[in-house]
């Protein structure tokens, strides 16, 4: 049985520019959007960044908006969704790791993103921090009014003490 304890909610779109900017996503790079939603974080990544990107989304219903949003935005030769939980999937090799979940399961995916991605990999986290790690970077973006954390993290950097 998957196990699905994240709510959706959205990330607004600026707030995902900063967040890719922070993460110096590069044309080419490809990132991975664990509980990717809508699909607005790879969409994004690819038409704005020329990246490529990877979503895993549990809910058949999200899955299929953010299918209609990556076709809407013609980025389908660059965009890959797997239905599925993040929990089960293996996570492919990337540049980037875009995280917008709760802390408590960035903690339990913790030990599968040291396993599974490469060293260098950076992740940037949206409101939850990935405890265990040093961030190198914390900000804060404001959008509508409201203030958004977000934190940076180099996979091996992060680990160091
Ligand atoms: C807070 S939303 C973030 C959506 C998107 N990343 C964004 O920033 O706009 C979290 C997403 O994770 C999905 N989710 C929750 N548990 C999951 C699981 N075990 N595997 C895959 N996706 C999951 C939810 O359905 C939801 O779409």
């Amino acid at each position: 049985m998957w196990t699905i304890n994240v709510p959706y909610v959205p990330t607004p779109l600026e707030v995902i520019r900063e967040m890719l900017k922070v993460a110096e996503l590069k044309p080419g790079e490809t990132l991975l959007d664990p509980g990717c939603g809508d699909g607005r974080v790879l969409v994004i990544a690819a038409k704005e960044f020329g990246a490529r990107a990877i979503g895993i989304e549990i809910r058949r219903d999200l899955l299929e908006k953010a299918i209609k949003n990556i076709i809407e935005n013609e980025v389908e030769d660059r965009v890959l969704i797997i239905q599925g939980s993040f929990y089960e999937i293996r996570f492919p090799p990337v540049d980037v790791v875009f995280l917008y979940l709760l802390t408590s399961v960035n903690e339990r995916l913790r030990p599968k993103m040291e396993k599974e991605l490469k060293p260098g990999t950076r992740v940037v986290s949206h409101d939850f921090e990935v405890t265990g790690w040093t961030p190198l970077k914390v900000l804060q973006v404001k959008n509508s009014g409201r203030s958004h954390r977000v934190y940076y993290y180099i996979l091996e950097k992060s680990l160091e003490r």
